[in-house]
């Protein structure tokens, strides 16, 4: 059945027309879709779109491609309900709706000249992807950049042909909780050991996406044990949505900032600690 959504640029609320140019399988329950949108979008990085499935409902998803005006962009999808299965279903042609980009994205004034520490955990690694690009294609900005990645098993990393094409700028570090029998040359540690293996340097600024558990950890090895302040640290936040442009309060923390415009990206000093827990 081919529906087709209106265009109404002025209107938040209103998708545009997506069309699903390609779908890479990523793991068992992730895939990547690569939609052509009807017109061009410009998005900083760390900002996500809102994707509406005809007949379903629509999701928040973090855009993972190159942060450039583009009518072409990525979102990677891990099945975990409704939305997300009915996406999976979709197959090469078929169209979405899509608005935003929406949030606030990294403050790129802030991390230019800085010498970077990513660390990312699972579906964690979606919300710093299109950082990742713009460090990648703006090497010159920056200072050392580290990515540090973990996934519970081998089969479980997302994205590997961006890892492998970041890793000639950006040093890689690849972890995984466990091997599963599988043959595996990385790290076998929770990925926030890693930041044990390089060392933590208070004078680096850091950037975290992944889950609670791991966004907790992270906080406590950085702040607690190795006085890292929190103005040098960002998080990348998720959180239930419905509306994405500040209306609706299902995504409002408990200091009364909205995620869906106040983030997802914010500074660890400007929000409740506990909000990353
Ligand atoms: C800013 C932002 C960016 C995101 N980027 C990505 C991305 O790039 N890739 C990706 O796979 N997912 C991403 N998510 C999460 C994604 O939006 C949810 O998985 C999706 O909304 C689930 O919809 P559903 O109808 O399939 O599942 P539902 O039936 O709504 O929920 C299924 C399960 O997922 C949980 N869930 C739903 N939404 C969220 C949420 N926002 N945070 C935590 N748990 C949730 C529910 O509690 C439930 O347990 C992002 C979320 C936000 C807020
Ligand atoms: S999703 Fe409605 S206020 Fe944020």
């Amino acid at each position: 059945m081919a529906i087709s959504l209106k265009i109404l640029n002025n209107n938040p609320y209103k998708p545009v027309q997506g069309v699903i140019e390609d779908i890479i399988t990523e793991t068992s329950d992730v895939k990547t879709f690569v939609i052509r949108l009807s017109k061009k979008i410009i998005f900083e990085p760390g900002q996500f779109i809102m994707v509406y499935v005809p007949g379903v409902g629509e999701a928040p998803f973090a855009i993972a491609s190159p942060p450039e005006e583009t009518n072409v962009v990525e979102v990677t999808v891990r099945r975990v309900g409704d939305v997300t299965n009915a996406l999976h279903r979709l197959t090469v042609g078929r169209i979405v709706g899509v608005r935003g980009p929406f949030g606030k994205g990294f403050p790129l004034k802030e991390l230019i000249g800085k010498d970077i520490v990513v660390l990312a955990g699972g579906t964690g690694l979606l919300g710093v992807s299109s950082l990742l690009w713009y460090i990648y294609l703006n090497e010159e900005l920056f200072g050392e950049t580290i990515l540090l990645y973990g996934v519970r098993t081998p089969h479980d990393f997302l994205r590997k042909r961006d890892l492998s094409i970041w890793s000639k700028r950006i040093e890689v570090y690849l972890s995984v909780d466990k091997t599963n029998g599988c043959r595996w040359g990385g790290f076998v540690c929770l990925v926030t050991d890693l930041l044990d293996i390089i060392g933590v340097d208070p004078e680096r600024t850091y950037v975290l996406c992944g889950p609670p558990l791991m966004l907790k950890a992270a906080y406590y090895k950085l702040v607690m044990d190795n006085g890292v302040p929190p103005s040098k640290i960002y998080v990348s936040l998720e959180r239930h949505m419905k509306c994405g442009l500040g209306k609706c309060g299902r995504c409002m923390l408990s200091n009364g900032l909205y995620v869906c415009i106040d983030g997802p990206v914010f500074r660890c000093d400007q929000i409740p600690m506990r909000e990353m827990m």
